[in-house]
């Protein structure tokens, strides 16, 4: 899977944001290391709070389906499904991902046109807290 395919998917999963409130659509794609795609959307709530994020929606997916281990994640975001710049993680969205994949994990951030950029997980949740800090 290239970086390029996965970007595409999730902008084709943006297509069903449901953001009646905010219009801002966002779309990802999550790969699992045994080559399987999850893709996920925002989906608003009148209540806002409620509110679930593209990211995880693609991850509580890809876990609910028994899988726990993952390459990369490609996500955009923009208004009315324009991506005219690029869209980086909530703080949420990399605290969970902080759960499954260590810091090599790749988000990749994408944006019209072809161009996009490559971050590990600790270069966007640096001197993090996970699970290793739990002493279970
Ligand atoms: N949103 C995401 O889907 N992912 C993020 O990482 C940040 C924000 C969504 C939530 C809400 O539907 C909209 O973007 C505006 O905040």
């Amino acid at each position: 899977m290239t970086d390029k395919k996965l970007i595409e998917i999730a902008k084709k999963a943006a297509e069903n944001a449901y953001v009646p409130y905010s219009h801002y659509t966002v779309g990802a794609a999550l790969l699992t290391k045994d080559g399987k795609v999850y893709t996920g959307c925002n989906i608003e709530n009148a209540a806002y709070g409620p509110t679930n994020c593209a990211e995880r929606t693609a991850f509580f997916k890809a876990v609910s389906e028994g899988k726990r281990e993952f390459l990369k994640i490609a996500v955009v975001g923009g208004k009315a499904l324009h991506f005219k710049d690029y869209f980086s993680p909530c703080g949420v969205c990399r605290q969970v991902m902080r759960e499954f994949c260590d810091d090599s994990f790749t988000v990749l951030l994408g944006k019209d046109g072809e161009e996009y950029l490559s971050l590990s997980l600790s270069e966007l949740l640096p001197h993090s807290f996970s699970k290793s800090n739990i002493d279970i």
